[in-house]
């Protein structure tokens, strides 16, 4: 083996460095490759209460981990030699366009997790072309978010409170806003038991317990930004003390039936939806009373723990409902591969929670608009894999379900 010397020019071509990121938010942001960097980076940013209360479900937190299980239960079966130099990942959603067949769902209290709130998630998905969604409970104002993302859509979730004409103001204002949808929740009759925020003394205003404060203080860009930022209010209600869970059962009427469904579809001028359906019989029910879709979902685990997997119905809901309606579906959704999963199996669209969240506590817009990236770019990926260029030629041979856990035979 003969040796030389290396030459200068040698090390420049094996040796690239990239240009330094001074901006510790982007530096962060880029190095992260999917949801769950974006969590780890939330964690390290975000105070613990506020961190839990979105990282967190209800009881032993087994719904949530479960339909996180299921998608990752997903046996892909890719097609081979095909062309996807192209592919569209665009698709129609009750009635109006989406880039991707995701949007962000409706998310409380969204501005105790970092400052930017609702209007830098609205102004996200906007810019990205997906649909941002609203919450009764969100601490931003529709026409506040109407400005944030003025020319996308965005849609308004409805919690029916006991105060009934209080309610329909606020749908009137998002009517008014040009929401161009109401998702109805219906997995709220009441609270469901949120242990960690109980155990954080994550209440309006907070009751904070010394673990809380001190794992607080080092998160100083968190604090910068509530501080200095318009103090966190709620859009549609303000004068709380209490818990959340509290809070929420004070407002909700747990009363509500499908006569109530009916008579809220008929003050609604837009396209109307059932979040929270957790049975093929309610998911039958809903449609007979003439919805434009409903979303699978047990809330992310928020609510009933050891809740049906959404992600386990949705075939039969599909086969049974989908000609008519519009079935979309939620919980447990961390990357691009397990939306493609879903509409494979019949979902016209899927809607993310903490997946935005994490996001958004890891980095405000900025952080929103990376985990659009990496869903989209998993969504791409996925598809490509799979040989196929467009969502309508996913089907269901696509993916197989493996069970972990199968029902007794009765
Ligand atoms: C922090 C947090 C707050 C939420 N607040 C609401 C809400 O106000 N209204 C609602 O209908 N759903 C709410 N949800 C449920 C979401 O809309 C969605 O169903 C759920 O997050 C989907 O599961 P994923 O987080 O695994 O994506 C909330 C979820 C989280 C994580």
């Amino acid at each position: 083996m003969e040796r030389r010397l290396p030459k200068p020019v040698d090390f420049a071509q094996i040796l690239k460095f990239k240009a330094p990121e001074w901006n510790p938010t982007r530096r962060r942001l880029a190095s992260a490759l999917t949801i769950a960097d974006l969590r780890a980076i939330a964690a390290r940013t975000t105070p613990r209460a506020p961190f839990d209360y979105t990282d967190g479900a209800a009881e032993g937190e087994l719904s949530l981990a479960r339909a996180r299980q299921a998608f990752q239960d997903v046996e892909f079966h890719p097609a081979i030699l095909r062309d996807v130099s192209q592919v569209d990942t665009s698709c129609t959603v009750l009635g109006g366009p989406s880039a991707f067949p995701f949007g962000i769902a409706p998310t409380g209290f969204t501005r105790i997790m970092h400052a930017g709130g609702e209007r830098a998630g609205a102004a996200a998905a906007g810019a990205a072309g997906i649909p941002f969604s609203l919450s009764t409970v969100g601490t931003t104002s529709p026409e506040g978010v109407r400005e944030a993302n003025p020319t996308g859509r965005n849609w308004f979730q409805l919690y029916m409170w006991k105060d009934r004409d209080r309610s329909m103001e606020v749908v009137e204002r998002a009517a008014k806003a040009g929401f161009d949808t109401l998702l109805v929740t219906v997995d709220v009759p009441v609270a469901g038991a949120r242990l960690r925020d109980v155990r954080n003394g994550l209440t309006i205003p907070p009751t904070l317990t010394g673990r809380t404060v001190l794992n607080a203080i080092p998160k100083a860009r968190w604090w910068v930004d509530f501080l200095t930022t318009e103090p966190v209010h709620f859009a549609s209600f303000d004068g709380w003390n209490g818990t959340v869970a509290e809070l929420l059962d004070s407002m909700f009427d747990p009363t509500v039936d499908f006569d109530d469904l009916r008579w809220i579809k008929d003050q609604w001028p837009g396209a109307f939806v059932v979040k929270g359906v957790q049975t093929l019989e309610d998911a039958k029910r809903v449609a007979d009373i003439g919805v434009d879709g409903i979303v699978l979902s047990n809330h992310g685990g928020r609510q009933l723990d050891r809740a049906p997997i959404p992600f386990h119905l949705l075939p039969e809901v599909v086969r049974e409902v989908g000609r008519d309606t519009e079935v979309h579906i939620d919980t447990g959704i961390m990357s691009g591969a397990d939306i493609v999963a879903a509409v494979a199996l019949g979902a016209r669209f899927t809607l993310v929670g903490r997946a935005y969240l994490y996001g958004l506590m890891a980095g405000g817009q900025a952080g929103v608009t990376r985990t659009i990236e990496i869903l989209s770019s998993e969504i791409v990926l996925t598809m490509k894999l799979l040989g196929v260029s467009t969502l309508d030629e996913l089907e269901p041979r696509h993916v197989t379900q493996l069970v972990r856990m199968v029902p007794i035979a009765r």
